[in-house]
């Protein structure tokens, strides 16, 4: 029999009961709400809503519930709606009277938006330390390849030189940034809405700065209405996770082209790669894969969510119900995708010898080589110019600007001279960009300090 018994004629519509029933997916915050619902029910004893002592038995009760679901003594029923409605119609089973003195003050609508908090800041820690393990893993990379030459691309021509160390920073300044923003998420997160009733606050004499500081939260949110319908914390975290996934799959994506054949940059650990059912050559970079296709997911997920609150009049209403099973699938999918990215790029290998040869040539050093014209006198754009018709003579010639002749450079500059050739070398070219940020040993080197110090500071 449901609880709202005394207002109805007839039974709920099996249909409906499934229908609206959400404790298939918010079973996952019962410790939140437990959690919850001791700090409601110490805060009602402290203020004398309820008798002290039956405050206590209640948390007592609380805390044996608890117990009792993680040692599996405990299944959910399934039947219950959700569970709000399930833990405490357990205490209530267990402790009678006092147990149904709990939900004095409290709504489901005040308990629902404490519980995602509570749960959602949880996650959110696990993901910064799965989003550091996996930054730890790019700078060990990225200083043992500090010296490692590849071109470095624009439009996906090679471009300009590069070190592969280099490459791997850019993500780990994009991770750090993602670190930054969930910080940021966290501190809107945390403010606590329980204690605005369903939508009104309550008549009884509750402190809500006492349930605020025992659960964790900066302080209660100011307004009620805002409080039981406010969901900007799970479209925040949704769009934060959204921009974490494109630069996992933005990485993705590259590892896929550098284990092709025609790039052959690294090569995935077996352990992280796939065959295929059919030709036996193949070695496929599924896992990359998957962490882009799964990139869409997480867009999806924000898409849901700002959809769903897009047209809420105040205050809940219960489509907000939708919520969670968004943004957990966002939070699960980030989570398995980091803990799989860092175990795949941490066992992946590297052949610096393709990575060279491929530097080699794409007339990368050509703008270095208008540069050393430039530094002779030349203006750029003539420089530049000049270069362009060497670049074009080389492609003709089967000739690279580190294999032709002084006489042929001569040929198209009287301003060229031997250093030439020590200027167009790609470790002069790569060494020579000291400019701060770029790519050179000394600024690699100083790219890994500032990540290390921001991960330390973030801690
Ligand atoms: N299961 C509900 C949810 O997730 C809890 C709140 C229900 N409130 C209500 N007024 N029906 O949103």
């Amino acid at each position: 029999m449901k609880l709202w018994a005394g207002r109805f004629t007839k039974e709920e519509n099996a249909l409906v009961n499934d229908f609206n029933a959400s404790i298939s997916f918010d079973c996952r915050m019962y410790k939140q709400d437990i959690q919850g619902s001791i700090a409601h029910a110490t805060m009602l004893g402290d203020t004398g809503i309820i008798e002290k002592s039956e405050s206590e038995k209640i948390v007592a009760g609380l805390k044996e519930i608890l117990a009792d679901i993680e040692s599996g003594k405990l299944p959910f029923d399934w039947q219950a709606e959700d569970i709000h409605m399930f833990i405490e119609a357990e205490l209530t089973r267990r402790l009678g009277e006092t147990g149904k003195r709990l939900h004095t003050a409290r709504s489901r609508n005040d308990q629902v938006a404490v519980d995602i908090r509570l749960y959602l800041k949880e996650e959110i820690s696990q993901i910064m330390a799965l989003a550091r393990a996996f930054i730890a893993v790019l700078l060990n990379k990225a200083q043992e390849h500090a010296g490692t030459i590849l071109p470095g691309y624009t439009h996906l021509q090679r471009a300009q030189p590069i070190t592969f160390g280099h490459h791997l920073l850019a993500y780990v300044f994009m991770l750090l940034r993602d670190i930054d923003r969930l910080q940021d998420c966290l501190k809107r997160m945390n403010v606590m809405p329980l204690g605005s009733g369903a939508l009104a606050g309550t008549t009884y004499p509750i402190d809500r700065f006492q349930t605020a500081g025992l659960l964790g939260f900066d302080r209660p949110c100011e307004n009620s209405l805002d409080g039981v319908s406010d969901r900007d914390f799970c479209i925040e975290l949704a769009g934060d996770l959204s921009i974490l996934m494109m630069h996992l799959s933005r990485f993705s994506e590259e590892i896929v082209l550098w284990c092709s054949w025609e790039f052959k940059f690294i090569e995935l650990d077996d352990a992280f790669a796939t065959g295929s059912s059919i030709m036996p050559q193949k070695k496929n970079p599924d896992v990359a894969e998957l962490i882009r296709g799964k990139t869409g997911r997480v867009y999806g997920d924000l898409t849901t969510l700002l959809s769903m609150m897009k047209n809420l009049p105040l205050a809940y209403n219960k489509d907000a119900q939708e919520d969670k099973q968004a943004i957990f699938d966002a939070v699960d999918t980030v989570k398995l995708c980091l803990k799989t990215v860092t175990p795949m790029v941490d066992t992946m290998r590297v052949y610096e010898e393709n990575m060279s040869r491929a530097a080699a040539k794409g007339f990368i050093n050509a703008t270095d080589c208008a540069d050393f014209l430039t530094k002779k006198g030349l203006p750029f754009r003539d420089a530049y110019k000049i270069t362009g018709q060497i670049v074009a003579y080389c492609i003709e010639q089967n000739k690279t600007l580190e294999t032709l002749s002084l006489d042929e450079y001569k040929g198209f500059s009287q301003a060229f001279d031997q250093d030439i050739f020590k200027a167009v070398d790609l470790n002069t070219c790569v060494q020579g960009r000291l400019s701060y940020g770029g790519p050179s040993r000394q600024s690699v080197e100083k790219q890994i300090e500032l990540a290390k110090k921001a991960l330390q500071q973030g801690e």
